[in-house]
């Protein structure tokens, strides 16, 4: 049976998505069957950070409200065997998607994926609960902001509440120039609340933001220190899902 991870965070513009599709990519790579499910319905973007803009015909709203079959939303993601993705909707669905519904979906996967990876709109609204149907464990991006690291906090206990246990923090856009110059939280306060359940930890880079609009998921060049960083967090993440 496969595992449906949730990737979310209080905040907007943390890289849930750039996460979702490196960590997609990763996976995918090391010979697993993955799918990743774009749940930011409305402002969807996972589509671009694959390159995949022009490819989609159905999406998960199409799915759930029976419009097409779950096989003729899933689009094979060009240059990564056994990755698999599904768009979101560009409108708000007209009749109520359920974290039953997502779970509903994400069973059906399940059996035939490894890993579904979903990327949650920011915040704690209906759309996040929605995406943590089905899933096994949250990983929640935080960046070193204040605001970000409250809501973060919230974002943890929204998740719990719906009986997700495996909870982990992704630490992204960390600039050390700017923590030790006192301009951003330090790396103390960054990890102070969440140090034992940090998977990954993701610096400020230009190389990641070309590549997200490129298209192009960075972790697909292999070798670099980046896609190595990718390679141990999908580890960490593995091993949490593996514990009873
Ligand atoms: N480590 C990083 N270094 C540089 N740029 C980054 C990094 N992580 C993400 N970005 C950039 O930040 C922007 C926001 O990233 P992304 O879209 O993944 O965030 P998000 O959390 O999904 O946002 P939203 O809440 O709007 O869905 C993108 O332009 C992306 O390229
Ligand atoms: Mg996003």
């Amino acid at each position: 049976m496969g595992k449906a991870i949730v990737i979310a965070s209080g905040k907007g513009g943390t890289g849930k998505t750039m996460l979702a599709a490196n960590l997609g990519v990763t996976l995918a790579r090391q010979g697993h069957n993955v799918v990743l499910i774009d749940l930011d319905t409305g402002l969807r973007n996972l589509d671009l950070c694959l390159g995949m803009e022009n490819n989609i015909v159905y999406d998960v709203n199409d799915v759930l409200t029976g419009v097409c079959r779950i096989k003729q939303a899933l689009v094979k993601v060009k240059a990564f065997p056994g990755l698999r993705f599904m768009a979101a909707s560009p409108q708000k669905p007209s009749g109520e998607i359920t974290p039953l519904h997502i779970k509903v979906l994400c069973n059906k996967l399940k059996k035939k994926y490894d890993y579904i990876i979903i990327d949650a709109p920011a915040g704690i609204d209906d759309g996040m609960v929605v995406a943590t149907g089905g899933c096994d464990m949250g990983v929640i991006v935080v960046t070193p902001e204040y605001a970000s690291l409250r809501n973060a906090q919230i974002v943890k206990e929204t998740i719990a509440a719906q009986g997700i246990e495996k909870i982990a923090y992704v630490v992204n856009r960390i600039d050390l120039n700017l923590m030790k110059s006192g301009r951003a939280p330090s790396f103390d306060e960054v990890t102070k609340n969440i140090r034992d359940n940090i998977v990954g930890i993701i610096q400020e880079d230009e190389n990641i933001h070309i590549s997200t609009n490129l298209g192009i998921p960075i972790a697909s060049i292999t070798d670099t220190p980046i896609s190595a960083r990718f390679v141990a967090m999908a580890a960490r993440i593995r091993r949490m899902l593996d514990e009873e």
